[in-house]
């Protein structure tokens, strides 16, 4: 996602993304992303929780393939859409969904549950502010014993993108897992990589990307 306006980020996360949303029909592709499909197909389903599922393309994926989804979102906009994407799909059932705005999202909650066989969050980004890490320390938290975390995320992004590269606040998915205290004992890291993409921009010009991805798995 990327903006090209040089106005300063607005303050209000609940305001800025149901605005983003509102502005087109249908924002993202609504196929699932990539790099949730290469390391999830092979997974016996369970419970997944997934963080900023936007308009739920991976949401529906998961619950196609028999996962039951907690999908959460700041923007109830896109959860409106979701929700219908869910019902289209005919797994209705499978997901629940809930507006949350994630920085004040606690784990002594009634959806954080005893722990998700895997909680996931493809590009939790935002120009609004947005506590990345306190967020992704909760969802380690909400991992159940030998359950997973998957974290997709921006490396980089284009020269028309509102980051110059590379942005040092973006960190590898090594540097994420280390952050995360994924690296001490009772985690297995099991994809720590930089995966390139091409983009293409407003005028047609294209550039390659990265994503980041960290697959870990808690052990008992
Ligand atoms: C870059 S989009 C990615 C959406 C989706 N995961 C995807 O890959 O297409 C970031 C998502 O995070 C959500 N988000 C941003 N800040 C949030 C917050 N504080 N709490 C909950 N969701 C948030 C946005 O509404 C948006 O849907």
């Amino acid at each position: 996602m990327h903006h090209h306006d040089d106005a300063p980020p607005p303050q209000d996360p609940d305001a800025f993304w149901d605005g983003f949303y509102r502005a087109k029909d249908q924002v993202w592709s609504g196929n699932p992303n990539a790099l949730l499909v290469r390391e999830i197909e092979n997974l016996n389903p369970g419970t997944a929780l997934e963080l900023g599922c936007g308009e739920g393309a991976d949401a529906v994926w998961l619950a196609r393939r028999g996962w039951q989804v907690t999908g959460m979102d700041i923007s109830s906009v896109a959860l409106e859409r979701a929700a219908s994407h869910a019902r289209d799909a005919g797994v209705g059932d499978l997901v629940t969904w809930i507006q949350a705005d994630l920085a004040a999202w606690a784990l002594n909650t009634p959806e954080s549950g005893p722990g998700y066989d895997l909680v996931c969050a493809q590009y939790l980004h935002s120009p609004a502010e947005l506590p990345r890490d306190a967020i992704l320390q909760r969802a380690v938290a909400a991992v159940a014993p030998r359950g997973r975390l998957l974290v997709v995320g921006h490396q980089d992004f284009p020269p028309w993108g509102r980051h110059p590269a590379p942005d040092p606040a973006l960190p590898t998915a090594i540097e994420l897992a280390a952050a995360l205290g994924l690296d001490a004992l009772g985690w297995e890291i099991e994809t720590a990589e930089a995966i390139p993409r091409t983009v293409e921009g407003p005028e047609g010009q294209q550039a390659v990307v990265h994503d980041n991805v960290l697959l870990a798995r808690r052990g008992v």
